[in-house]
């Protein structure tokens, strides 16, 4: 199908023209892109710390091979089969799935007006480095600046809103434009500063004792709980349940391999995530830091491994702008997901889409914004606002709609459509279809409800 058929498809007016990927590598790296971000970077290794290690490790892992690489072939199908926005796409067989899609923005909103919070600390801190306060400080002097930082809500904010508006700016520019380009040049180079980091953390004297704890599962700590967090984690670092692939994989054209780019997401994103945990909790024990630390693990351990480092400045200024810009290609498509679907309804132009989208966007994140001020004392649930918002994204909402994504797909659809589109109507080989299908058809719906009841503390096992 092309362009101008898309667009007469979805309905779109003239001047959104629906826009493609230009290449195979572009669709890639923009899924890559989306899903590595802090989820990977910063949530991974905070992550790893509170669940006791390599177990967690482990489980994460397992998970993301088969639930994570299943799910986003489901949601690549489903969103290159609509050429629409999520909301449009799943109810693209039976209208009255479309709630799903609406759930997903929901969900996405929620989640990127926590996310502006800490893409703000990636600038904070990129600037931090450049101005050299960030090196020749003890392990606590920086934890007193994180503290003192995290704590300032003025300044947060400050960041937070200079965050969204530069993801406001790109969203602007449209798909080709402005998100392709950037992400095919920053996340290789992500990836090498990752390594970099890695090998200087676990050379650190005291690191060897962080590498087992990192790498060598103890199930001793396993509980209901670790499994619930893992699952979690797949969902949010491979972007699934949000609609921001469903989303990307619209405009992704019919000539391209759904299973292979599924991989290559899915890999990309876990190995920055196991990069960054091994760049990361080597040092927290070398440093005699606290893996359970929480969401400041990465910002209190890493300027502690470039004050160790020859160039310690210049590899911290590049890590944090590489960091930023991780957080930046994922901020991306969440904020797509709602400004397609906005596009698709009205007559409003990109540009009013994206204000309109940023105003509620602040008007959300000012709950987990104070959280680390004057409201962290409102608990609910027992969480604060920010790990509140957090849960309801990451371990309910996104399983709930990879939960209906799957069944979609394998009980609403039909059989033939799917397979076609799958494999390009069977000009590509995809040997595990099979198995994928059943998979997707028992299996991840089975796994999804029991994690659901034990996420909401229905089943207490
Ligand atoms: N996967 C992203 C990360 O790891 C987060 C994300 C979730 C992005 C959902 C888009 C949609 O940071």
């Amino acid at each position: 199908m092309d362009n101008t058929e898309l667009n007469q498809k979805v309905g779109l007016n003239q001047e959104d023209n629906r826009d493609q990927f230009q290449s195979k590598f572009g669709f890639i790296m923009a899924a890559a892109g989306s899903a590595v971000g802090l989820g990977n970077i910063w949530k991974f290794p905070y992550m790893t710390g509170e669940n006791g290690g390599g177990a967690f490790v482990l489980i994460y892992l397992i998970s993301a091979a088969l639930i994570g690489i299943s799910l986003l072939i489901v949601e690549f199908a489903i969103g290159r089969n609509s050429g629409a926005s999520a909301v449009e796409a799943y109810g693209k067989y039976n209208k009255k799935y479309k709630f799903v899609g609406f759930f997903s923005m929901i969900a996405v909103t929620v989640l990127f007006s926590y996310y502006n919070i800490i893409g703000g600390w990636t600038i904070y801190y990129f600037i931090q480095s450049i101005t050299g306060n960030l090196i020749g400080l003890n392990a606590e002097e920086i934890s007193a600046g994180f503290n003192s930082f995290t704590t300032n809500v003025d300044i947060v904010a400050v960041f937070g809103i200079i965050f969204l508006a530069i993801t406001a700016f790109v969203v602007l520019k449209g798909i080709s434009g402005g998100i392709e380009k950037a992400c095919t040049v920053l996340m290789p180079a992500l990836f090498i500063m990752l390594i970099v980091l890695a090998v200087r953390s676990v050379t650190l004297p005291g690191a060897a004792e962080g590498i087992k704890w990192y790498l060598k599962p103890d199930f001793s700590q396993v509980t209901s709980s670790t499994f619930v967090a893992a699952l979690g984690q797949v969902f949010f670092s491979l972007s699934l349940g949000s609609g921001g692939m469903v989303t990307y994989a619209s405009y992704l054209n019919k000539k391209e391999n759904i299973p292979f780019a599924a991989s290559v997401t899915a890999i990309s994103g876990t190995a920055v995530g196991i990069l960054a945990g091994l760049a990361i909790l080597p040092a927290v024990f070398a440093f005699g830091l606290s893996p359970g630390e929480g969401p400041g693990l990465a910002f209190v351990t890493l300027p502690n491994v470039f004050g160790q480092m020859p160039f310690g400045s210049f590899f911290s200024a590049v890590f944090f702008l590489l960091f930023f810009f991780a957080a930046l290609t994922s901020s991306i498509s969440m904020l797509e997901v709602s400004v397609t679907y906005i596009l698709e309804k009205t007559k409003m132009s990109r540009k009013s889409a994206v204000l309109v989208m940023c105003l509620i966007i602040l008007l959300l994140a000012t709950p987990p914004l104070m959280s680390y001020g004057s409201w962290g004392d409102i608990k609910i649930f027992g969480k604060n606002f920010f790990d509140l918002y957090d849960y309801f994204v990451s371990n309910i909402s996104f399983p709930l709609v990879g939960l209906a994504g799957a069944l979609i797909i394998s009980h609403v659809w039909n059989e033939k459509d799917l397979k076609d589109e799958i494999t390009n109507t069977g000009e590509i080989k995809f040997g595990l279809y099979k198995f994928w299908y059943s998979f997707v058809k028992y299996i991840i719906p089975i796994l999804l409800v029991i994690l659901f009841l034990t996420a909401t503390g229905i089943l207490n096992i």
